[in-house]
């Protein structure tokens, strides 16, 4: 099993890469200072005012939407404005139940464990957590066949802050587990210049407003990949500039990182060009364009597909993908009479 490193003043931790502590260091600490999902942030806040002032652990919360959104920022927000320490783990790297145990056993008075990609947890696991949630216990069989005896142990009232990309996959019982559901949308082209200039300052990166636009705008809806579009054109900045990211660096550095004028990169571009040329459009399935594509299904279900649809030039129907005439126009193509129509009720951003 896996446990990663505790969030706040103690997270270098060994077992951490210099890049995690970099990302580490870009997480606002507190409520006041995260940009952006502004309904999850108010019924937040009061849910932790409100455990808060009774004394209590805050409830069980499940985090869910597409990857980069601030999941794992927002776990660390919840520990620190309880005053509380937080242990991260996720689904796959807890194998076995004792493992669960061990980690459930050791957290202290109020802690927040957060699991990243909760989905992935086996049902044998599942099983030790649902009492762990519904009545801080642990359940130990102790033995084997008829002599087993069943004791419970009693662990400290904590909050599980679980985190998924797929609501949709999670079991009835666990889903029904936690009192508090958040649901992460991805954020607009101002916010995401917001977080820009907030991760340039910290930085201590000169940018102007231009170039954090700029940079927002490519940005997919997604403060991870600001980040790491900001990190690069500093690079630029810093070799072939003058240290200042401005407009100019920004289009230069994201030509030559191929990332277009809305943010497409090579594997979406990939993905609508194959509907396009090898499926007429669409419908296809998902699992056949992945395996057209050489990438898993998830990738291209999780990274490339929440935006797609966001900017309105794919579609899911029951029948598999199909793109739109935006797709086309966006590519540089002309789209048949037949093309599949544009009825995603999904709004293009800009
Ligand atoms: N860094 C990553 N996500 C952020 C957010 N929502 N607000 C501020 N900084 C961030």
């Amino acid at each position: 099993m896996e446990e990663q490193a505790l969030y706040g003043a103690r997270m270098m931790q060994p077992g951490l890469t210099a890049a995690d502590s970099e990302e580490n260091s870009l997480r606002p600490q507190h409520l006041e200072d995260y940009i952006g999902q502004e309904k999850v942030k108010q019924n937040l806040k009061v849910y932790l005012e409100a455990a808060r002032r009774r004394g209590e652990a805050m409830d069980h919360v499940l985090l869910y939407g597409p990857p980069g959104l601030g999941k794992t920022t927002l776990a660390g927000i919840i520990a620190n404005e309880m005053g509380v320490q937080i242990r991260i783990t996720s689904g796959p790297a807890i194998e076995k139940p004792g493992d669960l145990a061990a980690l459930l056993t050791n957290l202290q008075e109020g802690d927040v464990l957060f699991i990243d990609e909760i989905h992935r947890l086996s049902r044998q696991v599942e099983e030790v957590l649902y009492p762990a949630l519904e009545d801080y216990a642990l359940d130990i069989i102790i033995g084997k066949g008829p002599s087993a005896q069943s004791i419970r142990i009693n662990l400290p009232h904590f909050t599980l802050v679980g985190a998924t990309t797929r609501a949709g996959q999670l079991t009835g019982p666990l889903r029904d587990r936690f009192g508090v559901l958040l649901k992460l949308e991805l954020y607009s082209p101002d916010e995401l210049a917001q977080i820009i200039r907030r991760s340039a300052g910290i930085l201590d990166q000169p940018i102007t407003p231009e170039g954090a636009f700029e940079l927002a705008k490519r940005s997919r809806g997604t403060p991870r990949v600001a980040n790491r579009f900001l990190k690069r054109v500093r690079d630029f900045a810093t070799v072939l500039g003058d240290g200042v990211i401005d407009q100019d660096v920004c289009l230069m550095a994201l030509r030559r990182m191929d990332v277009d004028e809305l943010g497409l990169d090579e594997l979406d571009r990939s993905l609508l060009r194959a509907i396009i040329e090898m499926y007429g459009g669409g419908p296809v399935g998902l699992e056949t364009l992945a395996a057209a594509l050489g990438e898993e299904a998830v990738t291209l279900e999780d990274l490339c597909e929440p935006y797609l649809m966001q900017m309105g030039f794919l579609t899911r129907t029951p029948r598999g993908r199909c793109v739109t005439h935006l797709a086309y126009e966006h590519l540089g193509l002309r789209p048949p009479e037949t093309a599949a129509p544009e009825d995603s009720g999904q709004q293009s951003m800009f």
